[in-house]
This record gives C-alpha cells, structure tokens and sequence, in this order.
C-alpha cells in the first residue's frame, strides 16, 4: 500500500468546502448495522461475483474499506486503485485489507475536479458505493467524462445509491429519510450537497450505459451496472 498524490485535485475551483468524515471512519460501521442492518452491504456486493475477473480497479469514496476488502478477498489478481477525501477512512481501508493490503495504492483527494491522470494500465471497474450521493449532477458528470480515456473498452461502473421511488412508500418513507440523513451528514462532516443528484443523467451524458439494476428495501436502495460503452 502507499499514498500517492498522482491525481490532480483542483479543491480551490468548488464554492464548497471538502467534507470531513474523518470522525465517523470508527463508528461509521455500526452506525450502519444500527440504522439498515445489512442491507447496505447487500448492496454493494450485489455485482461482486461477476467481477472476479477485473485486474485494476477505482474505487472511489470507499470509506472504510469493507466493500475493498470484500473486493480484495473475492479476486487474488486485482490491484486497487482507492481514493477518498479522508485520511482516517483509508487509513480504516488499509487495515481492513489485511494482507491485501499491498494491492492497494491509496490517494487523498477531493473527488470533484480530481482525476487519475496518466495510468499505466487502464480500469477495468470503476466502484462507487454510497458516495455519489456527495457530489451534484454536475460533479459527476464532471467526473464520470473526466475517467473515460482511463478505462479499458470493457470497463464496468458499479453504483450504490439511495433512491427515492415513486408512490406513497417514497413519499411517506424514503424522501424523509433521506432528508434526514442528508441532515445528519450535514451536521457531522460539513457536507454541503442536500439533495440526491441524478447520477443516471450524469453517467448517461458522460456516455456510460445502464446495463442492469437491482433495487432492495422497497426501492429504497439501488445496485447498478453501467458499462463504459456507448449505447449499442
Ligand atoms: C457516505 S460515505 C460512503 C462510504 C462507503 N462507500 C459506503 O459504502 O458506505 C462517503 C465517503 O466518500 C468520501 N467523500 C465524500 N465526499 C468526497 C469528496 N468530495 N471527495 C472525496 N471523497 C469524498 C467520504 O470521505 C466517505 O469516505
């Protein structure tokens, strides 16, 4: 494992400041547990058997790294690429990763307006898991355009989200719940997006093609695959 500052992460070019999640890499877990018990998790691993294949992947706002070690432990031959605003969350990945932990480089950085620079091999899995969700529209598509010359032409996207559905149980029940922990966030790290942002909108403008999606609780959570090609 190492830090490393290839990237370039423009931070003075956003109006807002980089949220700080630092204090919540520790209890971020069972904050989880406590509030959606494992579904979450159900979440994010809902594409991991297919990718057992993938060789060199971005993972991006992986927080404290449960879904890299997962990634880690399922595929021996993949390298990971994580990148995240807050040092104590990677630094919580790296520990989690164990003795994976040599396949991972870590780099610090405010994800709007970053990108990867020159690779040496490009990305056959781009994983965003519960992050996207602290950027706009905007920020992105912004990024989503920004990592294109750096996938393979196979290159997957996968995303977990929030979502709200449509009808009384997003309504009555989702909407809030998402206000709230857009509140909780706010109080806690400084983040200053307030909203869900129209990531489909997003990866679609940046070229990336849904593939398939899978919801849980009631809609509530979302699991997607988008691929890095056109619309065929
Ligand atoms: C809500 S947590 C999600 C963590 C994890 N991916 C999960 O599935 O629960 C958001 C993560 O994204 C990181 N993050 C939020 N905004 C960021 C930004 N602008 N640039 C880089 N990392 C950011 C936070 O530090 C945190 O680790």
């Amino acid at each position: 494992m190492s830090y490393f500052s290839g990237g370039r992460s423009p931070q003075s070019d956003h109006s807002t400041p980089t949220p700080n999640f630092n204090l919540l890499a520790g209890p971020y877990r069972w904050l989880e547990y406590l509030t959606f018990g494992p579904w979450l998790a159900r979440a994010r691993y809902a594409f991991l058997p297919r990718l057992t294949n993938c060789r060199n992947a971005l993972v991006l706002g992986d927080g404290d790294g449960r879904f890299t070690a997962r990634l880690l432990r399922s595929n021996p031959s993949v390298r990971v690429h994580a990148v995240d605003a807050s040092p104590a969350m990677l630094d919580a990945l790296v520990r989690r990763a164990g003795l994976h932990s040599a396949r991972i480089v870590t780099e610090i950085a405010d994800l709007r307006g970053w990108s990867p620079g020159p690779v040496d091999r490009p990305y056959e899995a781009i994983f965003t898991h519960f992050f996207l969700d602290c950027l706009t529209t905007a920020e992105i598509q912004s990024l989503a355009e920004t990592l294109r010359p750096s996938l393979a032409p196979s290159a997957v996207w996968v995303v977990s989200e929030f979502a709200v559905p449509p009808g009384i149980f997003g309504r009555f029940v989702a909407r809030p719940l998402v206000w709230g922990l857009y509140q909780i966030f706010a109080a806690l790290t400084g983040l200053a997006v307030r909203k869900l942002p129209d990531y489909d909108f997003a990866l679609g403008a940046a070229g990336f093609t849904l593939r398939e999606s899978q919801t849980r609780l009631a809609g509530l959570l979302v699991s997607e695959l988008w691929s890095g090609a056109p619309h065929s």
